[in-house]
């Protein structure tokens, strides 16, 4: 094994690591050499080779926007709309479906220690992530009488932190073995030049390889197969960090299955020309998400003759994947291309800290789409399930997103014939009511007048 490792290393040029390793005891250098045997070298230097290849603006994309399943507004609309309804929870009942978070990431941007599906997100009692979303796993698995295994994805960096959490609170009444985690892989960050970077005395400096890492780690993690071989079909795929997303929607399910896709995505209105978002289009005549960074501007802030944005459909990062697909997927190796980040680095050597540019590589769950026979697309309205929770403070913030979920559960009061004060907060559990017409039919509000804070649990 290590004359292995030393030959990749020697291959590919890396001697500064080689020469390390010969000033580490006996003990820096076994575990050294483990946390190489775990890094894909080849992977990592031929995509840099390609990078150092690669000639701009070669390809010619024919880019149009896409078929999107819209808001149902004439009755045939409506119609298939409770027809996919029925069809979803069907898949529920006869537990065809599993739930995957991806939660990789740590909360850097957001200024959180910890993994972000531990930060404390909803309005009144301050529940994480995790939580609202385990709770809406037992409540659908209530209403449906049905098996709907979580499934998270954690990284080398927070993996520990993720299942200890999980732990101490008792896996937020889930059962224990319902509640599956994998980690996503690794891969080492290299120098602009095309170097492994020291981080420490026998640790490389690496990143996660990317969301779409999920779907190649849920592979070889053997999860997949055994979903598989347990029956289930639909993977039901969110980010950590949406507290408004409505886990295994049965009307997103059902219309992924009655459009016979393989991959569906939920959209919403672009707020803005400038919104940090993916969009979905059609590349050369296939479904595609294009991220917001790498789409030309002619697209990007076009708009028609009323001003409404052409590419509208914006990526809520909300997918249903069937099974089968992402089997194939990886079945030849994994197809999903790696995408090249440069990002800033802070290396500490004897007691001093230096910034330095290196490039990360990481795929994107959303290329898998391109690669489907069918895909499909699901418009939704933004109030009721998108607000990203990204920054500390001003757009996509735990601000906004106690905000818009205030402004939800107010909704639900409302329909259910209540008067609300403005600037109160409310908070309904998942355990309480799932969505609007649950509430409505369990919470009679009439002539009810709200001054205080609410919240309505179990
Ligand atoms: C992402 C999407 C964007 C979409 C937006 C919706 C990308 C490149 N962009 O942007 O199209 O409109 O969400 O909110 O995905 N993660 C991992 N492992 C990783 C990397 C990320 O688990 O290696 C998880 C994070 O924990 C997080 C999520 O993926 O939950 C989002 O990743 P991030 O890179 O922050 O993408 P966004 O900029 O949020």
């Amino acid at each position: 094994m290590k004359d292995h490792i030393l030959e990749k290393l020697k291959q590919y040029g890396q001697f500064h690591i080689i020469e390390h390793l010969k000033s580490l005891t006996e003990e820096e250098h076994k575990s050294f050499l483990n946390t190489l045997t775990t890094l894909d070298m080849d992977l990592v230097f031929n995509l840099f080779n390609q990078y150092k290849r690669e000639k701009k603006g070669q390809d010619v994309l024919n880019i149009l926007p896409a078929k999107v399943i819209t808001l149902p507004v004439t009755d045939k609309e409506k119609i298939y709309r409770e027809r996919a309804r029925q069809i979803g929870e069907r898949l529920l009942r006869e537990n065809r479906v599993a739930v995957l978070i991806v939660a990789g990431g740590q909360g850097t941007r957001l200024g959180f220690e910890g993994p972000k599906g531990t930060f404390p997100i909803s309005p009144i009692k301050g529940k994480s992530f995790f939580q609202l979303f385990s709770e809406q796993i037992k409540a659908l698995s209530k209403k449906y009488s049905a098996r709907i295994p979580l499934i998270i994805m954690t990284s080398e960096e927070n993996d520990n932190e993720t299942r200890s959490f999980f732990k101490e609170n008792h896996f937020f009444s889930l059962k224990e073995d319902e509640v599956l985690f994998f980690k996503q892989g690794m891969l080492p960050s290299l120098t602009l030049s095309g170097e492994l970077v020291l981080k420490g005395r026998y640790e490389l400096a690496t990143n996660p390889d990317g969301h779409g890492g999920s779907l190649k780690a849920i592979y070889e993690s053997g999860i997949l197969k055994r979903l598989i071989s347990n029956g289930f079909t639909e993977l039901f795929y969110c980010q950590v960090d949406n507290p408004l997303v409505k886990i295994a929607d049965p009307v997103f399910l059902g219309y992924h299955s009655l459009e016979g896709a393989e991959v569906s995505t939920k959209v919403v209105r672009r707020r803005s020309i400038d919104e940090k978002v993916g969009v979905y289009v059609s590349v050369n005549g296939k479904d595609a998400i294009i991220e917001y960074s790498d789409m030309d501007k002619k697209y990007m802030e076009a708009v028609d003759e009323k001003g409404d944005i052409v590419y509208w459909a914006g990526n809520t990062a909300i997918h249903v994947f069937s099974l089968y697909f992402i089997e194939r997927l990886n079945n030849h190796g994994f197809v999903l291309p790696y995408h090249r980040a440069k990002k800033k680095l802070e290396i500490k050597t004897d007691g001093n800290a230096n910034e330095t540019d290196v490039l990360k590589f990481e795929t994107f769950v959303f290329d898998a789409i391109p690669f489907a026979k069918k895909a499909c697309a699901v418009e939704v309205i933004r109030e009721e399930e998108f607000s990203p929770v990204k920054n500390r403070e001003g757009i996509d913030s735990p601000e906004t997103a106690h905000k818009d979920m205030c402004m939800m559960f107010k909704r639900w009061l409302e329909s259910a014939g209540a008067k609300v004060k403005p600037d109160i907060n409310v908070e309904i559990s998942p355990l309480f009511a799932l969505e609007c017409t649950d509430f409505v039919k369990k919470f009679n509000a009439t002539n009810m007048v709200i001054e205080q804070d609410i919240y309505l649990g179990e």
